[in-house]
């Protein structure tokens, strides 16, 4: 059971939001809510004598008005330019709430509007205005792949798919909107308790931007209320720091659902134009794709899912001729980021999209032809390398979700008598299938860390261990695996292990709970550490101490021109097949049943699996069917959850078929890999496969929202 299972049932555990202190004030954000525009004067003049205020803090107040996780390329408080509608202009700071409320609305700003880029692909054409200084021609990355010979793969193909996909903005939905508070600890350092994913992260970005040494900043998680991505780059860390060091008193804030949908990231927008070729019996020998990704203004983590996208391209498949060409292009439109899958979900969508499209047009089976064609051992992927890590499980994972699901059993001849009902129904029934492989850890050159260390407490026996380390519990349940793995390690119960994370005070770094790195990277420092103890405790030291870093295996980043590397240190893989019931008179898609095999390695805690199974599905149903974000010039037009529509209960499949499989990694603590995202990651295409199946019709953008739907449904 989830260590943290009773504190959260009973209430008792605490939320950024629910932590109050003596004398705390309250902090209200102006946001600019205009896509673009030149601030010509800002007035808070009569802001500043409404009741109860203690201060207003502009840009001229933040000593080095800059932050960014990928660069540090936005400002925290605008100055003079107004790039998208969630940019900061103003903090009121005041004795409550309500008053901090009613002054910001008093403070006068002039602006300049100017017309808004947000289009990312007229974006990139020459002559386009420049949104950032940074970024001349708006291009925030490219990265090529080339592999082989496309224009030769093409000549060889007997069948050659092309299409253009369009994939949607999303919002992280998590259940506590940003909210935190700050004071100055016992030690005179800023201290910031908030929900974050990286708390050395959030420490050293707070530091630079208050132009503060490290070790006068600490940050503290308490429980946080889901971050899926969302919370990797700032949002109140930084202002709340300000305001607690300026006034020396605490300082909270909570953002409303609607701030919290305009203040941050979403997950990029995608526009992927595809051309894949095969032979007559279903091998794939080229693939072409270009993807442009829309960023928004500032950089924020943008390379790095740029990068996993391109790495997605071509899906779980070994493709001999390849050519990528991915672009992430700064525009006015709401900033984009990190988001579970980081660019996978945008490219398998395309990939597996064309991979069952190719089927089709084959007559093959489409798992049939994705056993022809994944990743095997030995196989080289589009950077050239092989897979590390241990089995390269795709064949295993795509042939038992198909046992599973009972793919077989139906055939061709049992669809004809589904669709000789005797009387017409509105109600189609299909069946879409769909695989994907989730690289664990940030990689591309990056040296992937972690740290923990381990105090094994008692005399005769262990009474008491006490972990110390750095990993956000964002809900995910990480804290519950690795405490099971220093309790493995040194041979005691659950119960004996006492847990000191998230606070840059008592550990140092861990990474960041993102890349479903966790458990990998995480468990190996937890391991590490506990083995070292755990021989001081045999050699008789008492307490018996032990730090370690878990150092992973090096990478390389693309190579500029070729794309070739190596990029990850370990994979997880997964396949969905999915069953749709469409009703052609409404355009409605329910996803009645899914079947999801997922590679985990080893399950350290398999309920925890199924549960992140489960909400990945959800999550991903949510993106392709119904959640539909809109933006017009700019400005974001569903920002709440009244028009923003994530699924509820009643739209959630009538079941979800969690298969466990566990091919050890070479590399992970017990041999397990990181899952966490994979599940999230075909899902899109299965679901469009089984639409298509059901209808006849292929959807190449999403979400298929009832009037998409019927419209080409009609037109057929
Ligand atoms: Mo993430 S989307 O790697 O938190």
């Amino acid at each position: 059971m989830r260590i943290d299972a009773r504190a959260k049932v009973t209430g008792d555990a605490l939320y950024p939001g629910d932590i109050n202190l003596p004398g705390q004030l309250w902090m209200q954000v102006l946001f600019a809510r205009r896509p673009h525009a030149r601030i010509k004067r800002l007035d808070t003049a009569q802001a500043e004598r409404a009741p109860g205020v203690v201060h207003i803090f502009t840009a001229r107040d933040v000593p080095v008005n800059e932050f960014g996780l990928g660069s540090k390329d936005a400002p925290v408080l605008v100055a003079d330019e107004v790039r998208w509608v969630g940019e900061k202009i103003a903090l009121v700071v005041a004795e409550t709430e309500a008053q901090a409320e009613h002054a910001r609305d008093l403070i006068a700003v002039e602006y300049d509007d100017l017309p808004p880029t947000t289009d990312s692909r007229d974006a990139m054409q020459p002559g386009a205005p420049q949104v950032h200084p940074a970024y001349p021609g708006n291009v925030i990355k490219h990265i090529p792949i080339r592999k082989g010979d496309v224009a030769q793969g093409f000549a060889q193909s007997d069948v050659i798919i092309e299409s253009e996909y369009r994939t949607p903005a999303q919002e992280h939905a998590y259940l506590q909107p940003e909210a935190g508070v700050a004071y100055m600890d016992d030690e005179n350092r800023v201290t910031v308790v908030v929900a974050g994913q990286w708390t050395q992260e959030d420490q050293e970005q707070i530091a630079h931007a208050l132009g503060l040494r490290l070790d006068q900043v600490r940050v503290i998680y308490p429980a946080i209320g889901g971050a899926f991505g969302g919370r990797e780059d700032m949002s109140v860390q930084i202002i709340l720091a300000l305001a607690a060091i300026k006034l020396n008193r605490p300082v909270k804030i909570i953002w409303s659902r609607e701030e919290s949908m305009i203040g941050h990231h979403k997950r990029h927008p995608m526009w992927l134009k595809s051309k894949w070729g095969a032979t007559r019996d279903g091998k794939i020998i080229a693939a072409q794709v270009e993807i442009v990704a829309d960023a928004g203004p500032y950089m924020y983590t943008s390379p790095k899912v740029l990068g996993n996208a391109a790495f997605g391209a071509v899906g779980p498949y070994a493709v001999p001729n390849v050519q990528v060409d991915a672009y992430t292009i700064a525009t006015n439109n709401i900033v984009s980021g990190a988001f579970r899958g980081f660019g996978g979900p945008q490219a398998h969508f395309q990939a597996e999209t064309q991979m069952n499209k190719l089927a089709e047009k084959l007559g093959m089976d489409p798992v049939e032809i994705r056993l022809k064609n994944v990743l095997r051992e030995g196989s080289l992927l589009a950077t050239q390398t092989p897979l590390p890590g241990g089995p390269v499980s795709l064949p295993q994972v795509v042939q038992k979700c198909a046992d599973e699901f009972g793919w077989q059993v139906r055939g061709l001849g049992d669809k004809e008598t589904r669709r000789q009902g005797e009387r017409p129904s509105p109600l189609a029934t299909g069946y879409g299938f769909a695989a994907a492989l989730k690289n664990i850890g940030f990689s591309f050159g990056y040296q992937e860390n972690a740290w923990a260390k381990v105090e094994i407490h008692g005399n005769a026996e262990i009474e008491k261990v006490i972990v110390y380390h750095g990993a956000a519990e964002v809900g995910q349940g990480t804290h519950t695996a690795l405490a099971q793995m220093a309790a493995t390690t040194l041979g005691v119960s659950l119960e004996k292990i006492e847990l000191r994370a998230s606070d840059t005070a008592t550990s140092k770094s861990s990474g960041s709970v993102s890349a479903s790195r966790m458990t990998y990277i995480g468990g190996n420092a937890i391991k590490g550490a506990a083995e070292r103890a755990l021989k001081k405790w045999t050699d008789e030291e008492r307490p018996a101490m032990a730090e370690y870093t878990y150092l992973a295996p090096k990478t390389t980043n693309f190579d500029p021109a070729t794309g070739k590397a190596k990029p990850n240190i370990a994979y997880g893989y997964v396949a969905q097949a999915v069953e749709v019931q469409v009703d052609t008179e409404t355009g409605h898609v329910r996803v009645v049943r899914v079947t999801c095999a997922d590679d985990v390695g080893r399950a350290i805690n398999p309920r925890l699996i199924e549960g992140q199974i489960e909400g990945a599905v959800i999550q991903a149903q949510g993106w392709t069917i119904q959640e539909n974000f809109q933006s017009k010039n700019g400005n974001v037009l569903t920002s709440t959850l009244s028009t923003y529509l994530i699924p509820g209960i009643l739209d959630v499949p009538d079941r979800v078929d969690s298969v466990i499989m566990e091919f050890p990694d070479d590399d992970g603590p017990w041999g397990a890999r990181g899952m966490a995202e994979m599940p999230f990651i075909p899902l899109a295409a299965a679901i469009i496969a089984a639409v298509h199946d059901a209808t006849g019709v292929w959807f190449d953008e999403l979400p298929l929202t009832p009037w998409r739907v019927l419209e080409k449904l009609k037109r057929k």
